[in-house]
């Protein structure tokens, strides 16, 4: 595994829908990898391809002792609505609020291609909608009221 560099807002990849994933190589897990250990060296509660160059849709979620990894995922219902201050590793120093459903369905292959079903609350729902974003190009601080410098 490696530590990769994050993209910060700027890069114009942020800002770009990500593309389908075909075929699950063994690159697409070794970059599953470098993403979990490049999250976990950044405190991170999550990270998608994009923040990493690479223009896939494939993200990882870690929260307490809830690991996702999910390719290709797709929201299937989401339900609540809720506020909550984020922050984004793509987008150092900053924080702001951002309403998010507190409900979502969601689901996606993992990396030995099989289907997965995650249906999650609150926070651990938060972060699968701000990852899931990342794969729009849509960043939270496109959504938050009340951005500011985190203290
Ligand atoms: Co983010």
């Amino acid at each position: 595994m490696a530590l990769r560099t994050v993209v910060t807002e700027g890069d114009e990849i942020l800002g770009k829908r990500a593309r389908e994933i075909t075929e699950i190589t063994d690159r697409i897990r070794m970059t599953l990898d470098d993403m979990a250990e490049t999250m976990r060296a950044e405190d991170g509660v999550g990270i998608a391809a994009p923040q990493v160059g690479v223009l896939r849709r494939m993200f990882i979620a870690e929260v307490d002792d809830v690991y996702i990894e999910l390719i290709n995922p797709e929201i299937i219902e989401v339900s609540g609505s809720a506020l909550a201050e984020e922050g984004c590793l793509s987008v150092p120093g900053i924080i702001g609020t951002v309403d998010r459903p507190d409900y979502v369905k969601i689901k996606g292959l993992n990396r030995n291609g099989e289907e997965v079903v995650y249906e999650e609350r609150d926070w651990v729902a938060r972060v699968l909608c701000h990852e899931f974003d990342h794969l729009e190009g849509v960043l939270f601080i496109d959504k938050a009221t009340d951005i500011r410098e985190a203290e």
